[in-house]
């Protein structure tokens, strides 16, 4: 029978819990600490639902679905150091440097990097589709590398909307394109995983953008990290080339489009998950 989501988010807390139990040294307190505070858990979300749209059974979605939700956290972390966006709340809480020193929260995203790695290889999965997995998975977090890279090489600087728009599809749209290929690689349908994959990067977009738009005029308590950031620390954003207003049409026409294709390939459990998501 399938799970409804609350179901499977409260087994995916357990699971992270039971992943975590252990710490043996300051940086594993520290990625125990980022990891359990938790986010929207919107990547592991998107696996079961595209995996459910597809009919995967959920045994083999939680070592993805895990995977993703560690890395991503990594990369809050590093992202939030003083070095890069300087921001001292994440999720509601202090950032991880705030509490353990950028040292530690350093190591601690390190750590989460390579422990999502761990985690995947401990997938039942059967060869093809595991080996397949991690090629996914490999390439889309180091392109989660280069994308915080370009931004970080863009700050202060003018690219143009196309540059940042790249920018966004290798920080933000890369995992979100594994999340989605997870469905048709795990369903055994190795052709689609391409084009779910792509169809991945282009929510992933329109995340980011909706992101800025939130940084520029959301709601620090809801949000549950400062607001006002992109603007003070001279960040590349769609929002800082478009200006607000151009920057909500561009992001409903980008939904707009992904909402399409999510119709075409009869992603109903996905696309339902999105509704919810706007609705936020
Ligand atoms: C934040 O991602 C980083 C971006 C890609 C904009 P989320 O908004 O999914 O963060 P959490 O996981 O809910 O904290
Ligand atoms: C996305 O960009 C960060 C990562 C991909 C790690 P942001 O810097 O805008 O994310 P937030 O706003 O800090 O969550
Ligand atoms: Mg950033
Ligand atoms: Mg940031
Ligand atoms: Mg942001």
């Amino acid at each position: 029978m399938r799970k409804t989501e609350t179901e499977f988010l409260k087994e995916f807390e357990e699971l992270l819990q039971k992943e975590m139990k252990e710490a043996c040294c300051r940086a594993e307190q520290a990625m125990t600490y980022s990891v359990l505070t938790p986010g929207k858990r919107l990547r592991p979300l998107l696996i079961w639902s595209t995996c459910d749209d597809l009919n995967v059974p959920v045994e083999l979605v939680w070592h993805p679905a895990l995977a993703v939700e560690l890395f991503h956290t990594a990369s809050l972390i590093h992202d939030d150091l003083p070095q890069i966006d300087d921001s001292p709340l994440r999720r509601g809480k202090p950032s991880c440097h705030v509490v353990f020193g950028n040292d530690t929260a350093i190591l601690a995203g390190d750590g989460l990097m390579l422990k999502a790695f761990c985690v995947l290889s401990d997938s039942p999965a059967e060869p093809k589709k595991k080996e397949m997995l991690f090629r996914y998975f490999s390439r889309s977090t180091y392109r989660v590398l280069v994308g915080e890279a370009l931004d970080v090489e863009y700050t202060g600087a003018s690219p143009n909307l196309g540059e940042v728009l790249r920018m966004y599809a290798e920080k933000t749209g890369a995992l979100f394109s594994f999340c989605f290929a997870t469905g048709p690689i795990l369903a055994g349908e190795f052709g689609l995983a391409e084009k779910f994959s792509k169809l991945g990067e282009a929510f992933g977009i329109w995340f980011q953008v909706q992101d800025d738009i939130k940084d520029a005029c959301g709601d620090e308590s809801k949000l549950g990290k400062p607001v006002g950031r992109d603007v003070a620390l001279g960040k590349p954003t769609v929002v800082k080339i478009l200006g607000l207003e151009q920057s909500k049409t561009f992001a409903d026409k980008l939904l707009k489009s992904v909402v399409h294709q999510l119709e075409g390939l009869k992603l109903i459990s996905v696309r339902r998950l999105l509704e919810d998501l706007v609705k936020r």
